[in-house]
C-alpha cells in the first residue's frame, strides 16, 4: 500500500487539527472496538473495560502516540514500529483480523472530530495509512 504525496498532506493536516482532542481520541477509538466488536476485550483481561476507563484512556494515549510516530515518519513507518511489530507478534499474538476492526473505529472517531473535513479523500488517506501500520504490525507472523 503506498501513501500518495496527497494522502500524506490529508493525513498531516488532519492530524495537527485533531490537536486538542489527541489524548482521548485513542480511548474512543478502543471503547467503540471493546463495544462493536466484543470478541477484542480477549487481548485485554487484565484492564477495566468499562466505556472510556482509565484503563482504556491510557492504553488509547499509548496507541495514538505510535500512530502520531508514524504520521511523523511516512516514509518508515516499518522503523518507527519495528518494536511493536515484536510486541504484537511475539508477545501479544493478537491475531491480524483485528487490526482491521481497530482501524474501522478509528475511521469513526476520525470523522465525528473532523466533520464535513472528513471528507472521501480524506477517509482514502487515512484508510491507506492504516493498511500500512497493519501490515507492518503483522509482518512477523509470515
Ligand atoms: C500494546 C499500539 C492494535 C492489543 C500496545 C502498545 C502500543 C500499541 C503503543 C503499548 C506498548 C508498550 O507498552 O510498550 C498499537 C497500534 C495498533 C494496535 C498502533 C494499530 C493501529 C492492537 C489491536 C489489539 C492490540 C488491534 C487487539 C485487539 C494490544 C495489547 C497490548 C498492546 C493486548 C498490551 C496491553 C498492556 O498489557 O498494557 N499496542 N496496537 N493492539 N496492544 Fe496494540
Amino acid at each position: 500500500m503506498v501513501l500518495s504525496s496527497e494522502d500524506r498532506q490529508l493525513i498531516q493536516a488532519t492530524w495537527t487539527k485533531l490537536g486538542p482532542h489527541m489524548d482521548k481520541i485513542g480511548g474512543e477509538a478502543l471503547t467503540r472496538l471493546f463495544c462493536t466488536f466484543p470478541q477484542t476485550k480477549t487481548y485485554f483481561p487484565h484492564f477495566d473495560l468499562s466505556p472510556n476507563s482509565k484503563d482504556v484512556q491510557h492504553h488509547g494515549q499509548k496507541v495514538v502516540k505510535a500512530l502520531d510516530s508514524a504520521i511523523k515518519h511516512l516514509d518508515n513507518i516499518r522503523g518507527t514500529l519495528a518494536d511493536l511489530s515484536d510486541l504484537h507478534a511475539y508477545n501479544l499474538r493478537v491475531d491480524p483480523v483485528n487490526f482491521k476492526l481497530l482501524a474501522k473505529c478509528f475511521h469513526v472517531v476520525l470523522a465525528s472530530h473532523l466533520g464535513g473535513e472528513f471528507n472521501a479523500s480524506v477517509y482514502l488517506a487515512y484508510d491507506k495509512l492504516f493498511h500500512c501500520v497493519a501490515d507492518v504490525l503483522s509482518e512477523k507472523y509470515r
